[in-house]
C-alpha cells in the first residue's frame, strides 16, 4: 500500500513536469517559428525590394532613352523627323508614323484648335472632324471625346497612373510596364502629342474597353470615319503590327483617300506606309 501510494505520487510529479516540459517547449517553439518566419520574410522582403528597385532603375534608363530619342527622331542627330514634316505645309504632314519604334520629339507642339470645351486638336482637321461628329449626331449617334490632344506630361501621367493599377494588382514594376504599354503609349510615342488623334466613346458605354466596339456609336464610326479622312488606329488581330491592343475608340487622322485605301485593304497605317 506504501509502495502504491509513493509510486502514485512520483507519477504525478512526474506527469507535472513533463506538462511544465511541454508548455515551456510550445512557448519557445512559438517563439522560435515567430523570429524565423519574420526573419525569412524580411530576406524575402528584402530581396523584393532589391529586385524591385534593380527594375525601377531599368525602367527609368530606358525612358531616358526613349526621351532622347524622341528629341531627335530617333535618328541620333538632329535630323528631319516626324516632328519636322507634321510642322510642313507640304502633303504629308497627316502620314507621319508614331509609335513605339517612331517617337515623336517632345518638343513638338501642334497649332490647336480647341473642338469641344477643354479638348484640343491640330487645327487642320477640325473641318473634317467637325463633319463627322455633326453627320453622326444627324444619325442618331450620342458621343462624347474622351480625349484629344495630350502633350508629354499628360502621357506621362496617364501611362503611370495605369502603370500603378498593375501595381496593385500584384505585378512587378517590370510587369506592369509591358501590361502598360499594350494600352497606353510610352510617353514620347503617343499619336494623342500630334493633335491628329482623338479618342471617341459613346456616352451610353463610356467605358473604353473592348464592349466600346458593341455600341451603335464604335459601329457608326468604324464605318463612316474614312469618309472624314480617319482610321481606326488599332483594329483587331493587329497587335503584332501596331504595338497596342485593340483600341475601338482610337481615331486617327490621316485625310480622305488615304483613310479610303487603308478601309478598302483593311490594313494599318504601319503596313500602308510599307507598301
Ligand atoms: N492609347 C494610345 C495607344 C495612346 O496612349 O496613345
Ligand atoms: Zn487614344
Amino acid at each position: 500500500m506504501r509502495i502504491d501510494n509513493n509510486k502514485a505520487r512520483f507519477l504525478k510529479k512526474y506527469e507535472q513536469r513533463l506538462k511544465k516540459v511541454l508548455l515551456v517547449g510550445f512557448i519557445a517553439g512559438i517563439v522560435i517559428c515567430f523570429l524565423l518566419g519574420s526573419i525569412v520574410s524580411r530576406i524575402r522582403i528584402g530581396g523584393l525590394e532589391k529586385k524591385y528597385k534593380e527594375q525601377i532603375a531599368e525602367l527609368e534608363k530606358k525612358n531616358e532613352q526613349l526621351s532622347n530619342e524622341s528629341q531627335d527622331g530617333g535618328t541620333g542627330e538632329k535630323a528631319a523627323s516626324g516632328a519636322d514634316t507634321l510642322s510642313s505645309a507640304e502633303d504629308g504632314w497627316s502620314l507621319v508614323l508614331i509609335n513605339e519604334v517612331h517617337p515623336l520629339d517632345t518638343e513638338y507642339r501642334p497649332e490647336l484648335a480647341e473642338i469641344v470645351e477643354g479638348k484640343f486638336v491640330d487645327q487642320r482637321i477640325v473641318d473634317d472632324l467637325s463633319e463627322m461628329l455633326q453627320d453622326a449626331v444627324g444619325e442618331g449617334m450620342d458621343m462624347y471625346i474622351c480625349s484629344a490632344y495630350r502633350d508629354y506630361e499628360e502621357q506621362r501621367q496617364v501611362f503611370n497612373t495605369t502603370m500603378v493599377d498593375w501595381i496593385n494588382q500584384g505585378k512587378s514594376p517590370l510587369e506592369a510596364y509591358e501590361e502598360t504599354k499594350k494600352s497606353v503609349a510610352v510617353p514620347g510615342t503617343s499619336e494623342h502629342a500630334s493633335g491628329l488623334a482623338l479618342d471617341i466613346a459613346s456616352t451610353q458605354y463610356g467605358e473604353l474597353d473592348e464592349k466600346q466596339a458593341e455600341t451603335a456609336e464604335a459601329k457608326w464610326l468604324a464605318e463612316n470615319c474614312w469618309k472624314y479622312g480617319f482610321i481606326l488606329r488599332y483594329p483587331p488581330e493587329k497587335s503584332a503590327v501596331t504595338g497596342i491592343v485593340f483600341e475601338p475608340w482610337h481615331y486617327r487622322y490621316v485625310g480622305k483617300d488615304v483613310a479610303k485605301e487603308i478601309k478598302e485593304k483593311d490594313i494599318t497605317l504601319e503596313e500602308y506606309l510599307s507598301q
